[in-house]
């Protein structure tokens, strides 16, 4: 029996069915050390390997990592280049011991503007992992909001004009349907630590009921430890989408 801010007890720590994550912080964690910003992206990286390694074998079932949005074009082109190279190591070295996990990939974002080497590892990491029976991990490239609820509402108008879809059938679960994670639980909790309070165009839509939790450590740094404390926390709230309990 564990005992919780407020001294209200729980048994065990709900363990969040979809965690999400803002991985933000790599370029200050860097420069307080007196190192280039891209030494923190390669922390980061290293670290994004270790927490979805432990929320797989914790029980998360789905995972959203924020890893490049579609804002972070404004980066200078040496930065979005060590970026891309990561994303590039990380995907071939999980190719090479795809066999070794359980994971499923998932990219999530307008892949069109990447690098076709890149877009290939994507495709390629997606079709071997697509049987797999672990967590869902989706790695958000390139990704925005509100770029995801405008190509849905383009799909969407096509239909209409198409004559294949009434205005009057359009509802919430087919914009859900006609989202990047169609078919996928909404986050129960998003994580962004490094001290900044906001969700910078991060699955909005899906967030509309979602408990936040906010850390001051830099991602670089973001512990197992520190994801737990997150899950105590979610565990001792009580969540009403809107109702009354
Ligand atoms: C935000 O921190 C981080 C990014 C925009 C890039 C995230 C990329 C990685 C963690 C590497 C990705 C690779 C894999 C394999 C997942 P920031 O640079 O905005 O930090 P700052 O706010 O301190 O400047």
């Amino acid at each position: 029996m564990a005992i919780f801010k407020n001294n209200i007890t729980h048994p065990e720590p709900v363990v969040p069915q979809h965690i999400a994550i803002i991985m933000d912080g790599n370029g200050r964690w860097a420069k307080r050390r007196g190192l280039p910003r891209t030494a923190g992206h390669k922390k980061g990286a290293n670290n994004f390997r270790t927490i979805a390694d432990y929320m797989n074998k914790i029980g998360v079932k789905y995972m959203t990592f924020y890893a490049f949005s579609t804002e972070n074009w404004k980066r200078s082109k040496e930065e979005i280049e060590i970026i891309m190279d990561l994303f590039k190591d990380y995907l071939e070295e999980a190719l090479d011991r795809f066999e070794e996990t359980d994971m499923r990939m998932v990219f999530i974002g307008d892949r069109s503007v990447l690098k076709p080497e890149l877009v290939a590892l994507m495709d390629k990491i997606e079709a071997v992992s697509k049987d797999h029976k672990g967590a869902v991990v989706n790695m958000a490239i390139n990704y925005g909001g509100r770029q995801e609820i405008t190509a849905a509402c383009k799909r969407i108008a096509q239909k209409v004009k198409d004559g294949v879809l009434d205005p009057d059938e359009i509802d919430e679960d087919l914009i859900s349907a006609n989202i990047f994670t169609a078919g996928q639980p909404d986050p129960d909790l998003i994580i962004r630590p490094s001290g900044e309070f906001r969700l910078s165009n991060f699955l909005i839509w899906q967030s509309a009921y979602s408990e936040f939790w906010f850390d001051n450590v830099m991602w670089p740094e973001f512990s197992t430890k520190d994801l737990d404390r997150a899950i105590r926390d979610y565990s001792n709230r009580q969540r009403r989408f809107g109702g009354v309990k």
